[in-house]
């Protein structure tokens, strides 16, 4: 990744001393520190590499350099943070309280060094991989899109403990800092040069050049602005209580009490995470030990599974086909082109394309700020009415209507001019790909990439492997998934796959409860209390009633009585949200709720139990491999209460209680 600089004297007897690091001091008397984890494709601090950062430091300031510059030999990027595996190894609060000193004690070393350091920071710098580069004096951020900065510690129910808390105020202000280590959000180079978390944001070619001259020159440290050193000082207090009510918006303290306990570090204890007294709700200990925390990291490692699962092939797209451009098949194919695919985005005509193109450019506007990136992005997405990208496609989505003879002709249409080693991938939600397939030559050459609504915002995508399809082209189309940064699941091919089977008997039963008289606020607010992100009656409105009972049709037969309480509304055409009415009435967008009545724990028992009976069912049938996937599928595809580790988990841990 850095090529080596002929002016570097390689300093090899220091290096030898080192695993994980590497020592060169130039002819200006700079020392350049890579680290390069030994035996790792990507940079992260064990316990060995951070013992021997702690270590090196010492050397360094016994060597008496100059001055310092960190940088990474991954192309990977800088460093993703603390080793999570040995987080989750840890047996006991004291296991945990170890990790954080270990990393407390050796940042507050290499802040305190009496010479200048930069981190040259160059693709992700996560939690500790930032925080490493808030103890240093200087932060130089290559500007390409792969350089990013977190604090993605609130994420697994943890607070950044390296520092992150007590230095990223000072530095950026209470304001910046507080949003990213609430949200846990990633911020770009030209962003972090913007809120003042990198001194310089430069292009590749100067990036050595500049984190030489900022060690050089050491020029004094900018002071915050007066309104946020005011918001760090007097006050503080009301600072911290504004953002304790935007996080309540969010998250409940039961449910999640790491973002509290940030606050509380923050406000009370200047970011040290050993101050606060044992039992305090900031203390690392007190959050080590919640439940929630296991569960998030278990989270965390369910979305790395899905991820790996998008590594069993090398495939990869140049060019994305998509045909129609309605609700789904736009938004798909604009989210290939912000992943850098060139798209084309076919319809029966150019009216209909038109809509598309124009959510599209909305999309872009909100989602790719710099404006020659987001022009780029727009002038990959090509309308095309005539069908002529099927030639040259890598990947052919189908997102048509959900008409099975069209569907068919289309497809023996298709794979009679796509390239041979294209896939060819439907994006029904209830049909089967061995009916689909009836009229094409060769079946095994279909799959189904099964996205959820809404495309851009939903990080779950279903692989359907029918009996026909090629195993290794549904190990394709989960590496193109990945390709555009979503998480592949393979499904068996079966009615309404994982999400829409477990959601199906979910959102019929608070129908039904509906139809006994229970207020749709009381439905919500009782599943909002067991933490889900929306109530059933929410995501009805804002799914759409006709699809809704559509699916309703499709999951439990044609015949079967659909619930009063949704006929009424189709009747009315109160579709939901898009129609301005549903369950709820809207105003610009937002529901007008009455008052909800009592939730009782009877009421959420009611409600979640089908859920949980039908997740049970789907890992019975292996509609997906296992327990883990079931889990981690219905936390991405639905949103089950990601701090109850997933419903097969849960089930689990209620079982042992
Ligand atoms: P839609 O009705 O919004 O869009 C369908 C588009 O396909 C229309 O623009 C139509 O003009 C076009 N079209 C129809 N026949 C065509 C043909 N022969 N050639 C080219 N274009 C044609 O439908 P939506 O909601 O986007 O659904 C599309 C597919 O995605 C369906 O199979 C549906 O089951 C599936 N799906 C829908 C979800 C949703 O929430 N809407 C979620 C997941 C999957």
């Amino acid at each position: 990744m850095h090529p080596a600089e002929p002016i570097f004297k390689g300093d090899a007897a220091m290096s030898a001393k080192y695993k994980h690091f590497r020592l060169e001091t130039d002819r200006d008397g700079l020392v350049w520190v890579t680290m390069d984890k030994q035996g790792a494709s990507t940079n992260t601090f064990s316990k060995d590499v951070m013992e021997e950062l702690s270590a090196l430091i010492d050397d360094l300031v016994a060597m008496k350099p100059r001055a310092m510059i960190l940088r990474s030999g991954k192309d990977s990027g800088f460093i993703a943070g603390a080793d999570v595996e040995e987080f989750k190894a840890a047996r006991s609060v004291d296991d945990a309280l170890a990790i954080v000193r270990r990393g407390w004690d050796t940042f507050n070393k290499l802040a305190a060094v009496p010479f200048p350091t930069v981190a040259l920071v160059r693709g992700f710098a996560m939690g500790g991989g930032l925080e490493v580069t808030l103890a240093c004096k200087y932060r130089i951020a290559v500007d390409e899109p792969a350089t990013r900065f977190a604090l993605p510690e609130v994420m697994l129910g943890i607070l950044p403990g390296w520092g992150g808390v007590m230095r990223l105020p000072r530095l950026v202000g209470p304001t910046a800092a507080l949003d990213i280590m609430l949200t846990g959000k990633t911020v770009d180079a030209r962003k972090a040069k913007r809120i003042g978390l990198v001194d310089a944001a430069v292009p590749p070619r100067v990036m050595e050049n500049a984190a030489r001259m900022m060690a050089l020159e050491a020029p004094p440290q900018k002071k915050l602005p007066l309104k946020e050193r005011m918001m760090a000082g007097p006050l503080k207090g009301m600072v911290a209580n504004m953002a304790r009510k935007q996080v309540a918006k969010r998250a409940r303290p039961e449910h999640y009490p790491a973002p509290y306990a940030i606050l509380d570090l923050w406000q009370k204890y200047d970011g040290d995470p050993f101050a606060p007294p044992a039992g305090s709700a900031a203390s690392m200990a007190t959050l080590a030990s919640h439940p929630t925390t296991a569960n998030l990291i278990r989270v965390f490692a369910l979305q790395e599974r899905l991820k790996s699962l998008g590594k069993e092939s090398d495939f990869t797209a140049k060019h994305v086909h998509v045909i129609g451009a309605g609700v789904m098949g736009g938004d798909i194919a604009t989210v290939c082109a912000m992943r850098g695919l060139t798209v084309t985005l076919q319809d029966q005509n150019a009216e209909r394309l038109a809509p598309a193109v124009k959510r599209a450019h909305d999309l872009v506007r909100k989602r790719v700020k710099d404006k020659y990136r987001a022009r780029d992005t727009m002038d990959r997405l090509i309308p095309d009415v005539a069908g002529d990208g099927i030639r040259r496609a890598d990947v052919i989505i189908e997102a048509i209507f959900e008409n099975l003879e069209v569907k068919q002709n289309l497809f023996a249409e298709v794979e009679a001019k796509a390239k041979p080693t294209a896939i060819l991938a439907t994006n029904t939600s209830s049909l089967k790909l061995a009916d689909i397939s009836k009229k094409m030559k060769d079946p095994a050459r279909l799959v189904g990439i099964h996205f959820f609504n809404p495309v851009p915002q939903m990080m779950l995508v279903e692989i359907v492997k029918g009996d026909a399809t090629r195993p290794e082209l549904a190990k394709d189309a989960a590496a193109f998934v990945r390709q555009i940064d979503k998480l592949p699941l393979p499904v068996k091919d079966a009615p309404g796959f994982l999400v829409n089977r477990v959601l199906g008997p979910y959102m019929a039963n608070a129908f039904r409860l509906i139809d006994e008289g229970i207020a749709p606020e009381t439905l919500d607010k009782a599943a909002e209390q067991f933490g889900m992100p929306m109530g059933p009656i929410a995501l009805a409105d804002t799914v759409g009633l006709d699809i809704c009972a559509a699916a309703g049709k499709s999951l439990a037969g044609a015949d079967a009585k659909p619930p009063a309480c949704l006929v009424k509304r189709l009747e009315a055409n109160k579709l939901g949200k898009k129609s301005g009415e549903g369950f709820y009435r809207y105003e610009k967008g937002k529901a007008v709720k009455g008052q909800a009545g009592p939730v009782t724990d009877d009421l959420i028992e009611r409600l979640i139990a089908p859920y949980l009976a039908e997740a049970r069912k789907t890992v019975d049938e292996k509609i997906v491999a296992d327990a883990e996937l079931a889990d981690g599928g219905l936390i991405f595809g639905t949103g089950f209460a990601p701090f109850r580790g997933g419903p097969m988990h849960y089930l689990a841990e209620r079982g042992r209680a």
